[in-house]
């Protein structure tokens, strides 16, 4: 019902609506009304009520409800069902969860904060309330789990390519962090559940530390993590953030299920590398092997050259990337 009255109060913007208005359109009773208004209001909208003429709409909350992101979106599919949590374990449990039981293509769950958010290779991830952008998209792409992991580049790219719409300019470090002057703000989990030739589903985990301040950050990482407030001084609206990258997702989504190809991704993914051309750690477990990072191959992968001039393709699977004397 309250998302209901938030609608009501969207499409009557800049104007009153009545009391009376609101409870006959949606049949409740002019105290549910007040009721609901009351919780309104405490979710951090501002409206105005004046006896006699009722309640107008001045301005909404940065909240990552379906309702605030819906405006800015332009998609067919993706994010057209955004389940909204205000805490959650984590929002790739919960798409595991919800596709497992029939969940469609292109759900988004989003959590204002996570207690107990993953990162790739089994590490945690920080999620502080509101500050950041915690979401999991679901896809069910009709291809073979063979060509699965190269979408996690489809979503660096569309990550990158709506940064860069807010102004802000960022890099990725393949094959999934988004990087600004040499710290990580941005990473992507991507979980599957498929069998030999078919994929049931995938989970695209997208974190973004978004409105992170310095003091959020712990000591272990501060020299590696980063936020966009802390590098662009300034705080980010994370509803056009989110709306934006679900609208760059499902552009470059398409274009990679009608071919199973994803160059324009891949285009993106190298112009904006920050590997391509340095010299790199790439770890495996206890292993650890320098080379230069050369290119991305037109799959994903990273194709570097050692120190005996062979060239070779890496796989994102278990590895990881550093820079010779740091993370990048
Ligand atoms: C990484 O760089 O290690 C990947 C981080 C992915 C974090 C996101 S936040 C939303 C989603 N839910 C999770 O538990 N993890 C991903």
């Amino acid at each position: 019902m309250k998302e209901e009255i938030i609608s009501l109060l969207k499409k009557n913007k800049n104007e009153f609506i009545s009391g009376e208005d609101i409870s006959s359109i949606l049949g409740i009773s002019r105290a549910a009304v007040w009721k609901y208004m009351k919780v309104i209001k405490e979710d951090g909208y501002n409206i105005e009520s004046v006896s006699r003429k009722g309640y107008k709409l001045i301005s909404s909350p940065d909240l990552l409800t379906f309702e605030e992101i819906n405006s800015y979106l332009n998609t067919n599919h993706i994010g057209k069902q955004i389940i909204y949590f205000n805490s959650i374990d984590s929002t790739n449990n919960e798409a595991k969860k919800l596709a497992s039981s029939g969940c469609p293509e292109g759900a988004v769950i989003i959590s204002e904060e996570q207690t107990m958010g993953r990162g790739r290779l089994g590490r945690s991830w920080i999620s502080p309330k509101f500050k950041g952008i915690w979401m999991s998209v679901i896809l069910r792409p009709d291809i073979d789990p063979m060509n699965v992991a190269k979408i996690t580049q489809v979503g660096a790219a569309a990550v990158l390519r709506a940064l860069k719409e807010q102004g802000i300019n960022a890099y990725i470090k393949w094959p999934n962090d988004i990087v600004i002057n040499n710290k990580k703000v941005c990473g992507i989990l991507t979980e599957m559940s498929g069998e030999i030739n078919k994929v049931n589903y995938i989970a695209m985990g997208i974190g973004i530390n978004v409105n992170i301040d310095k003091e959020d950050i712990p000591k272990e990482i501060e020299e590696i993590a980063t936020s966009l407030k802390i590098e662009e001084g300034k705080s980010i609206k994370r509803k056009t953030l989110v709306a934006g990258i679900l609208n760059n997702l499902e552009e470059l989504y398409e274009e990679f299920i009608k071919n199973e190809d994803i160059k324009t991704s891949i285009n993106i993914c190298r112009e904006n590398s920050i590997l391509i051309g340095k010299s790199i750690r790439i770890i495996n477990r206890n292993n650890e092997i320098q080379a230069q990072a050369i290119d991305l191959s037109d799959d994903g992968k990273l194709i570097v050259k050692y120190d005996d001039g062979s060239v070779h393709e890496v796989i994102s699977g278990e590895v990881s990337v550093r820079g010779l004397y740091g993370y990048v």
